[in-house]
């Protein structure tokens, strides 16, 4: 056996994406209904011990590097501070990051620091605070910027800020969102947004893309490119007005990375997926609470990766949107 996450196309999974909770406090609305979804009930989660075994399993045996923590929103997990301290500790100190939307950042940005957290990604699609109730359909928005601050000032660096930029609803705030991110140095990212929401009312017609995203930045912005190589970043990016800021843009629509991929994805209730769009998932909870060795999970994990799909097929004929959204399998 490599010590290695390989599929048929020689793509190498180190970089581990863990949904820790499917429940989150703003309510988005791409991403859920005002009522919330069904979530997952306790005993379906995979409990702190669980978590932390298949971290150490992908860290340990599995060749993983890094690991990033997503939700749902990951802050909402009582125990993240422990698993993140955790993971930390584990042989080849794997890098930590969090996906998060900001929140209960202010909060816990010094436990985090001192987890061994790296860095942080943070929502923010608006600066406007009637659209941010709007679109969040909770009134946050001092919170989230608050939570921003804070990871500045602890220095969990770079604080990138993702922004998913949709027609009529924060199209005319592009310019504006990146005035800030520069002014308070954060690294903003635009992103195309993808067919996972719950609701189906995606529509690659409406969708803002990023040719579009680079045009608008283009009409206000010095943009040349970023030499740093991108390896498998889901981001381009671009200097702006000769830096030293910068401004991303992530395609996964119109110009994916699947060619670079790099990931593999544990959801919370311990369901491994190859892809952010694979059509299968792989039960680790159920051998998991029966008993299985390691060997029989990395087995498992590696026979997942193998058959992981060349790309997330958007432009084929059969494509079908993933049968949870988002906030089930953690972007
Ligand atoms: P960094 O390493 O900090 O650049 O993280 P990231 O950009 O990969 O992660 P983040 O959680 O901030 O996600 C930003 C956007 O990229 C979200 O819209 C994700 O859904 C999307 N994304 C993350 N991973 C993948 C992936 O493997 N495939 C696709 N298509 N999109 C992804
Ligand atoms: N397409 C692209 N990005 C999305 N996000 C949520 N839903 C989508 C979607 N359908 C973003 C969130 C968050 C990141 C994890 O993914 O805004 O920043
Ligand atoms: Fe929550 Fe993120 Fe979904 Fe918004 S996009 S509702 S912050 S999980």
């Amino acid at each position: 056996d490599t010590p290695y996450l390989v599929d048929r196309f020689g793509r190498v999974a180190t970089d581990l994406r863990v949904s820790l909770i499917d429940k989150c406090n703003l309510r988005c609305t791409y991403c859920m209904p005002a009522e919330g979804l069904p979530w997952l009930k306790r005993n379906e989660l995979l409990d702190t011990d669980e978590m932390i075994r298949l971290i150490r399993l992908a860290v340990e045996t599995l060749g993983v590097t890094t690991v990033r923590f997503t939700g749902g929103e990951p802050l909402l997990r009582q125990d993240l501070v422990d698993i993140i301290a955790a993971t930390t500790a584990l042989p080849g100190r794997p890098r930590t990051s969090l996906t998060t939307n900001g929140i209960n950042l202010g909060q816990y940005a010094d436990q985090l620091v001192q987890a061994g957290l790296d860095r942080v990604n943070v929502s923010l699609d608006t600066l406007d605070r009637e659209t941010f109730r709007e679109l969040t359909r909770r009134d946050r928005l001092d919170d989230v910027l608050a939570g921003l601050e804070a990871a500045k000032s602890m220095g969990l660096e770079p604080v990138k800020v993702n922004a998913v930029l949709m027609r009529d609803v924060n199209e005319h705030e592009t310019r504006d969102l990146l005035h800030f991110c520069l002014d308070k140095g954060y690294q903003l990212r635009f992103i195309e947004q993808m067919p996972l929401d719950p609701q189906h009312a995606w529509d690659r017609d409406r969708m803002i893309t990023a040719d579009e995203i680079l045009e608008r930045l283009q009409a206000e912005f010095a943009l040349t490119a970023h030499s740093a190589d991108r390896g498998s970043a889901p981001a381009e990016r671009w200097l702006v007005d000769g830096g030293p800021g910068t401004v991303g843009v992530i395609g996964s629509v119109t110009r994916p990375f699947c060619a670079d991929c790099d990931r593999t994805r544990l959801t919370a209730d311990g369901q491994l997926r190859s892809c952010l769009f694979s059509q299968t998932e792989t039960d680790l909870r159920e051998p998991l609470r029966t008993g299985a060795g390691d060997d029989e999970l990395a087995r498992l994990w590696r026979e997942t990766m193998w058959a992981k799909a060349a790309g997330h097929g958007m432009d084929s004929a059969g494509f079908a949107q993933p049968s949870r959204p988002m906030s089930a399998i953690g972007g």
